[in-house]
């Protein structure tokens, strides 16, 4: 795979695609491991002399209209604290091909949510050729893996029009992860949470392939989730509310997991094992994350939106857990290790 290493960026401009898809509280950015894993590309091409860098990012789902709930203008406070050296713009999509006019001294610009423009999702040629003509771009960056898995102009038709390459993000990723496919060193475990069985059985039955045992909690395991396959292990104890809902594995279950925990070489979590928004119920997950953390010696891979939101947050409170992949992407990491084939990942092999 081509990287930003392979080709000289200074003086050009450089189209960067990110995802700042990101978590937004009242109009404030809530997680910003997005944000923060994209700064790597960033300070490389600021110090290898590009000459601007236009960071495009899609936000939310809001089908192609512009809906100031979905606008990018949260992130660009976040990057600003950041990158408090640089000056960023933040600009509209152009809806023509004509020039967006940047100030001399903004090295970065960020462009509005691609996805107000019904162009982006439908990989239109036009819509990416319009971006790429008003920002002078001259080479494109895919560093936004957590959208790798969709067939979008960024993703997609981009590749027709520019010369294309991967950031440092996007290779760290599939590089962890391919660890995964190929030599993972065993026991392996899977830890599989989470509420929609629909999604996660088609992970689970594709990972017993590859692991030692797959361990399922969350919601999925509450709702009954059966196998009589000897590697996976149902959670079999439950916290209930009053109402007797089942909330989080219980001690017994949590218990279970940790010693695979304590046995596994390479381990990927993908799925809360309770319902941790709630404290109450976070006490299995909590665990899970605090010894994954605290493992010496071997790779633990977090994944998915909630599963890594919740392991940031802990590390807030406890900066000293350490894990090789806390992986900004949900759906793209799944897809990979599912071995389905990515078009944004293909656009740059190809
Ligand atoms: C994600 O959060 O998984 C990515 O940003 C992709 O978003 P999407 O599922 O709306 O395409």
């Amino acid at each position: 795979m081509k990287t930003i290493q392979d080709i000289d960026v200074k003086n050009k401009n450089i189209l960067v695609r990110v995802d700042y898809n990101v978590p937004l509280k009242n109009g404030k950015v809530e997680n910003d491991l997005r944000i923060r894993a994209s700064l790597p590309t960033i300070d490389y091409l600021l110090k290898h002399g590009a000459q601007k860098i236009i960071l495009i990012s899609h936000l939310g789902r809001p089908n192609g209209k512009n809906t100031p709930d979905f606008s990018l203008s949260p992130i660009v406070s976040t990057l600003r604290k950041l990158l408090p050296n640089q000056k960023i713009g933040f600009y509209p999509l152009p809806n023509s091909n004509e020039k967006i006019k940047t100030l001399p001294t903004e090295k970065i610009i960020l462009l509005e949510n691609l996805r107000f423009d019904p162009g982006e999702e439908q990989n239109s040629s036009d819509f990416i050729k319009n971006i790429i003509t008003a920002t002078d771009a001259e080479i494109f960056v895919q560093d936004g893996f957590a959208v790798i898995h969709r067939a979008h102009a960024s993703t997609d038709a981009v590749k027709n029009f520019l010369p294309i390459c991967a950031g440092f993000l996007l290779k760290k990723e599939i590089e962890n992860l391919q660890k995964i496919l190929k030599k993972p060193e065993k026991p392996i475990l899977f830890i599989i949470g989470g509420a929609k069985v629909e999604d996660k059985r088609p992970l689970i039955d594709k990972f017993v392939k590859i692991a030692d045992t797959v361990a399922v909690g969350g919601k999925i395991a509450a709702d009954g989730y059966k196998s009589t396959n000897p590697k996976i292990y149902v959670a079999k104890d439950f916290d209930e509310d009053t109402a007797g809902n089942k909330l989080d594995i219980g001690p017994f279950s949590t218990g279970k997991i940790a010693n695979l925990i304590a046995d596994a070489k390479t381990i990927v979590w993908n799925g809360l094992l309770g319902y941790a928004e709630d404290p109450a119920y976070a006490t299995s997950s909590t665990i899970a994350a605090e010894l994954l953390g605290e493992k010496q010696n071997a790779t633990t891979i977090i994944c998915g939106g909630d599963t890594t939101g919740f392991v940031e947050n802990l590390m807030k409170s406890h900066p000293d857990l350490n894990y090789s992949l806390v992986s900004t992407g949900g759906g793209a990491a799944l897809e990979f290790l599912l071995g389905k084939k990515l078009p944004g990942l293909e656009a740059i092999s190809s």
